[in-house]
């Protein structure tokens, strides 16, 4: 199923353009900030003394933030140079904003804070899109920071490769897959987690599984779940103790897996987490809303992030996603409009950018400026400040 991404069968994605019936009106800003959904983790692992503690809440945050990807088979729309989103959660304590920096490679910066003084969550994502005939990979390069500001210590990671099955025929399903290192960079404590390919006969469906270890490679803490559900600490032995004595059980009744050339069907998601005696629950799932399948399987975070409410008009940004007319008529459902509407975008985005070349003449982002990862070393895009006191002299017209 993973095929090396050095073959020549895949095929860069981001300058192919697909219909916009395989979009969902949102911005990849505005999907972005669904990390955010679950800011709930981030305060609890501010309030926790204990470093393993914190790793254990950290970790959940870390599943969490990728866990809206579920049944989300639609593409969100690209953004556009100097497209920005912001997003303030009084209810949840950040206020975020996000830029996108660069267009080719498409590379999106993101900055949260929370209100109280108590954490900064940045990053840089450059979706790497490869078609493989039946699925599209999308490779999420770029680093994740989170600092706990109080207890000075900071954790970056990676999020999984990100896999939609069937584009061409049969049912749409997705897939993530691959190792996430979640690293303390303070205690060198590390979290490493294994997101299952689902395998042969789907029995590692959507199975996450891994442990912390300190700097010495002991292992504390296994950790494990799925990203659909729900995860659990429990102690490492007890954890592998329980995984013998489930495979003693294992009763070898495999399904036979439908041999079929056209699609790649999603296996049957057969049982639930299987609990270890002894463990802790670290992060559920909420229910998706009642009417979600019909709003692109949204959940009731994702609902509201594209909402325009009575005087907001006056605060945001002009580069602000809320603003851009081919996703608002999308969500309003006039898809011929919001069609229209894209190529004009795109196309007022190629002349821009003809007219910069003839005076050579930079592009210049405005809220992120190219710097280092001071924890990684890493390139990546650093918030400079400023946003919210609105000035907003100066911004391009990109709509
Ligand atoms: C929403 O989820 C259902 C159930 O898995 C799936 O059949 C459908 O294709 C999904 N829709 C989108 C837009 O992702
Ligand atoms: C294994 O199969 C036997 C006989 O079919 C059954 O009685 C037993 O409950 C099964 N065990 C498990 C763990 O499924």
């Amino acid at each position: 199923l993973l095929a090396s991404s050095t073959s020549p069968r895949a095929r860069e994605l981001s300058k192919i353009t697909m219909p916009i019936v395989f979009n969902e009106p949102l911005s990849f800003l505005q999907r972005i900030s669904e990390y955010m959904e679950h800011t709930y983790l981030i305060n609890r692992a501010c309030s926790l003394s204990n470093s393993l503690e914190r790793m254990q809440a950290v970790a959940a945050f870390a599943v969490s933030a990728v866990a809206s990807q579920w049944d989300r088979t639609g593409k969100p729309f690209n953004p556009l140079l100097g497209e920005t989103y912001e997003l303030v959660r009084e209810d949840q304590g950040f206020r975020l904003i996000s830029e996108q920096v660069s267009h080719h490679p498409p590379v999106s910066a993101f900055h949260a804070e929370s209100l109280s003084g108590d954490f900064i969550f940045h990053g840089s994502i450059y979706p790497k899109l490869k078609f493989w005939g039946k699925s599209v990979e999308a490779e999420p390069k770029g680093t994740i920071t989170l600092e706990l500001l109080k207890h000075n210590e900071a954790y970056t990671w990676s999020n999984p490769y990100c896999c939609v099955h069937n584009i061409i025929l049969g049912k749409l399903w997705i897939e993530q897959y691959g190792t996430v290192e979640i690293v303390n960079h303070r205690t060198g404590e590390k979290c490493v987690l294994n997101f299952k390919p689902c395998g042969m006969f789907g029995k590692e469906l959507h199975k996450v599984e891994g442990y912390i270890q300190n700097r010495n490679k002991k292992k504390l803490r296994a950790i494990y779940g799925k990203w659909t559900e729900c995860m659990w600490s429990v102690d490492p032995q007890a954890y592998e103790d329980h995984k013998k004595s489930e495979k003693k059980g294992d009763n070898k009744t495999k399904k036979n897996k439908t041999e079929n050339d056209e699609a790649d069907d999603m296996p049957e998601v057969l049982e639930t987490v299987s609990v270890v005696p002894g463990s802790t629950l670290l992060w559920r799932i909420e229910s998706r809303p009642a009417h979600s399948a019909m709003m692109y399987n949204f959940t009731n975070f994702a609902v509201s992030l594209n909402e325009l409410e009575p005087g907001m008009e006056s605060i945001l940004a002009p580069t602000d996603c809320r603003f851009r007319p081919d996703i608002r008529a999308m969500e309003n459902g006039n898809i011929d409009e919001a069609s229209r509407q894209k190529e004009r975008l795109e196309e007022k985005q190629r002349a821009a950018r003809k007219e910069r070349a003839k005076r050579d003449e930079e592009w210049r982002t405005r809220w992120f400026q190219k710097g280092t990862n001071p924890y990684t070393n890493s390139e990546e895009w650093i918030y400079t400040g400023g946003y919210f006191d609105r000035n907003y002299q100066n911004l391009p017209d990109i709509y």
